[in-house]
């Protein structure tokens, strides 16, 4: 028996004699945390734990952390501060913290210093340690904590999945390009891939588990298999999907435009199963700033890559990723944002106040744009996308779209909601029983935030 299963085995019995143990899980941040935590969960129930969705009730709570924005990570400290009483009524309830935050040692010492509720820190690439972590505060220890960079990325790891229709499947993990604002090459080190042949068959098995949409995960994806000795390429990848039998949409996020090659392009428009989408972050339309964000294209290349699949398709659908007020952005700069996202259309974009992550290049620049300033700047920035999405969403009224129904509208009684091949919001009344499958959907109206339509029988 492996050390790691006596570890486990030791677990059950311990869990099991004290009853039901819940535990609450929440992550914070990008859905590669959101699978993070999912692994999370995966571990915990194997060794005997039920999950709750009250943090008032749990045994055992982690919080999976995001550390890409400062507000994140103050959103995470009030939570944790605010989990103090609860500790006090109920001294056996063990708190965790895991993610991207525990990567930085400055916040491992403020947690230690300041946060003495807190018994777990787990790295974000110590998923397996969590049993051994989870024995030792069983036993009575107060404190255990392993931030360890580990290479192995917990292969063949059971998930507890948040759904039973939409699955996210991490291809690599980390990032090599060092983006000056960005923290995540430091939390979550350089890039690994995964084998092709452990992606295919985690997308057959889901495949044949019902999964209608398979959402690949990599901070960026396009670099897929460079770091493999025989590895393919991310095109190559979605072509080996593509060929899986079944009725399913592979989608992924996120993309790099400067590695954005034809060959991904032409691999997006050639395979049926990968939808008529593209998530392809710009942070910016400046020249300068993309520089001095290491971005390494400029606006004109970003560009043709737009045009590139609005030639295959004009009404192709892109969403984008900007940064606002990056250390010394002018207003010219931020005009040719505005600019870019006006030429481009796209229909939605998800859009970001720079914030100083400690570590990272841009941290060192002295910023002389004040924060009222950037805050003008983000609300001009969503008034413009606002009336773009208004005129691009017009383009689908009186088509047909292929909707893979969500939920029910939280706005609207009898009304279902789902997302299309293109990503869009699409609204539709309906019976619940259509919440995990395929359905047509005649647009007769379109929204700021969503298109409207007909269901088709
Ligand atoms: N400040 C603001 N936004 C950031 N992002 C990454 N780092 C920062 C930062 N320091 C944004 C980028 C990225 C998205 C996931 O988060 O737009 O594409
Ligand atoms: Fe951060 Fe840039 Fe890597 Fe994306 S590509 S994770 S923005 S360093």
């Amino acid at each position: 028996m492996g050390k790691n299963e006596s570890i486990i085995n030791e677990l059950i019995e311990i869990i099991s004699a004290k009853g039901e143990l819940k535990a609450y899980v929440h992550s914070f941040g990008c859905q590669l945390n959101v699978s993070d935590g999912e692994k999370i969960k995966g571990v915990l129930k194997k060794i005997g734990y039920s999950f709750t969705d009250a943090a008032e009730d749990a045994d055992l709570i982690i919080l999976n952390t995001c550390a890409v924005r400062e507000n994140a990570e103050d959103r995470v400290f009030g939570i944790v501060g605010s989990m103090k009483h609860l500790k006090d009524e109920k001294p056996d309830l063990i708190i965790g913290i895991s993610g991207c935050m525990t990567a930085q040692e400055h916040i491992v010492e403020r947690i230690k210093k300041s946060y003495p509720q807190v018994d777990i820190v787990l790295g974000t690439s110590a998923i397996n340690s969590l049993p051994k972590l989870l024995l030792d505060c069983l036993n009575g220890r107060s404190f255990a904590a392993d931030i360890a960079e580990y290479a192995d990325f917990s292969e063949g790891q059971e998930q507890v999945r948040e759904s039973t229709y939409k699955a996210s499947v991490p291809i690599m993990f980390g990032c090599n390009n060092f983006c000056t604002y960005c923290i995540v090459p430091y939390v979550r080190g350089r890039e690994r891939s995964r084998k092709a042949d452990d992606i295919i068959s985690e997308v057959k098995q889901l495949v044949s588990d019902g999964y209608k949409e398979i959402m690949l995960l990599g901070q960026n994806v396009n670099s897929y298999g460079n770091d493999l000795e025989c590895g393919i390429s991310f095109p190559q990848l979605l072509r080996r999907l593509n060929e899986i039998d079944g009725d399913f949409i592979i989608r992924f996020m996120s993309s790099h435009p400067k590695d954005a090659t034809k060959e991904l392009l032409d691999a997006i428009i050639e395979c049926e199963k990968v939808a008529k989408h593209l998530h392809l972050p710009v942070q910016s339309g400046s020249d300068e700033i993309l520089s001095a964000m290491n971005r390494r294209y400029t606006a004109e290349k970003y560009l043709e890559t737009v045009e590139y699949l609005r030639a295959y398709d004009k009404d192709f659908s892109f969403t984008t990723d900007i940064i606002v007020g990056f250390p010394n952005e002018s207003a010219e700069d931020f005009e040719k944002t505005l600019e870019l996202i006006k030429k481009v259309k796209y229909d939605n974009i998800y859009s970001f106040i720079y914030s100083k992550r400690t570590g990272t290049k841009a941290a060192e620049i002295d910023d002389r744009i004040s924060d009222d300033e950037k805050s003008a700047r983000m609300r001009k920035l969503l008034e413009i996308q606002r009336e773009i999405t208004t005129e691009s969403y017009k383009r689908f009224i009186g088509k047909t779209l292929r909707v893979l129904v969500d939920g029910e509208s939280r706005k609207k009684q009898g009304y279902l909601t789902g997302k299309s091949n293109e990503f869009i919001i699409v609204e539709f009344e309906g019976e619940s029983s259509l919440i995990g499958s395929f359905v047509d959907v005649e647009i007769t109206d379109a929204m700021n935030w969503a298109v409207t339509g007909k269901l088709l029988k």
